[in-house]
């Protein structure tokens, strides 16, 4: 199972390890939570350098990061990606994809089954996304589980 995010933000960038700060020590207690063991996960995110004042990354920064995030998907070869947040959600599906939508909801491409959830920090700032997002995290386990 692989998880995408956005971008590392400013403990990701010191620590050079993804969603090691509040976002991901929050998505840490989810997958907890659900059974799913960090270390047995690939964490990788859309962009690999910190945008300024965590800002969205900008197309061009996207474009310059993409190939080596298919490379990593390719090395990994996962059955399931958890695609966290609308920017993930969009660069990796097709930019009509809008997250409100389509979280929780299976979306197999390429032979690959993907399910868009909320990006963990979003439950920071809105604590009732917190239960779709365990749904979501349980669903991918319970999948992977049964595609294995
Ligand atoms: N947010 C992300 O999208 N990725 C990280 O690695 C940390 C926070």
């Amino acid at each position: 199972m692989m998880f995408i995010g956005e971008g590392p933000g400013a403990d990701e960038d010191e620590q050079g390890i993804p969603f090691v700060g509040k976002a991901g020590q929050l998505m840490n207690k989810a997958l907890d939570a659900v059974g799913i063991e960090r270390e047995k996960v690939y964490i990788a995110n859309i962009v690999k350098c910190r945008p300024p004042s965590n800002r969205d990354p900008e197309p061009d920064e996207v474009e310059n990061c993409i190939d080596y995030l298919r490379n990593q998907v390719m090395i990994i070869k996962p059955k399931i990606v958890v695609l966290l947040g609308r920017i993930a959600l969009q660069n990796i599906l097709g930019m009509e994809y809008k997250i409100t939508a389509s979280r929780g909801k299976w979306i197999e491409k390429n032979g690959i089954n993907y399910i868009p959830t909320w990006h963990p920090a979003a439950l920071l700032r809105d604590e009732t996304k917190k239960i779709d997002f365990l749904c979501d995290l349980k669903q991918a386990y319970e999948k992977l589980l049964n595609i294995e």
